[in-house]
């Protein structure tokens, strides 16, 4: 008999409480426990980048992250970018720009441009080029995604809003 864990963590802003086994990935915990369905999972060997999430403002595939890591941390998916409302600046460059076909990799690839436009606010193309490594799109050839961070770049000098979770995620840790 396996014993369950008791963990607490938020998630795009919201407090989550689950009972799970140690084994568990971060990445089936947000899907199958929590149904956040937009972190995608395309591989078992750590390779696609589809399941990337940021934990504590850090970037990290969740498929090699125990849910019991997260315990007491502050997880970001796609779906806490943004909203129709309010889409996200990258989520807008993706709009504007073309940047996905199939979609299968975009959640994945958001969040790592979202993570390094907080590094690096104004990336050439070389430096998204690099970023992108470790996520893997098998239908744009990236050009398209490349232009939509540069927009989304563009947007966030230009002032558009990102959501407070966003925002306050991995600041303080
Ligand atoms: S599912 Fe492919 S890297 Fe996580
Ligand atoms: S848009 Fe299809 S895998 Fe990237």
């Amino acid at each position: 008999m396996t014993c369950k864990k008791n963990i607490t963590l938020s998630v795009n802003g919201v407090t989550r409480q689950a009972e799970i086994e140690p084994r568990l990935l971060l990445a089936h915990l947000l899907r199958e426990e929590l149904n956040l369905t937009g972190t995608h999972i395309g591989c078992d060997t750590s390779q696609c980048g589809a399941c990337t999430v940021m934990v504590d403002g850090d970037v990290v595939k969740s498929c090699t992250v125990l849910a019991v890591q997260a315990d007491g941390k502050e997880v970001t998916t796609v779906e806490g970018l943004g909203d129709m409302e309010q889409l996200h600046p990258i989520q807008q460059g993706f709009w504007e720009k073309h940047g996905l076909q199939c979609g299968f990799c975009t959640p994945g690839v958001m969040i790592s441009m979202v993570g390094l436009l907080k590094e690096n606010p104004n990336p050439s193309e070389e430096e998204i080029r690099d970023a992108l490594e470790g996520v893997i799109c098998r239908c744009t050839g990236y050009q398209f995604i490349v232009s939509a961070v540069q927009h989304a770049a563009q947007l966030i000098a230009e002032g558009n809003a990102v959501k407070e979770t966003i925002v306050s995620s991995g600041e303080g840790h």
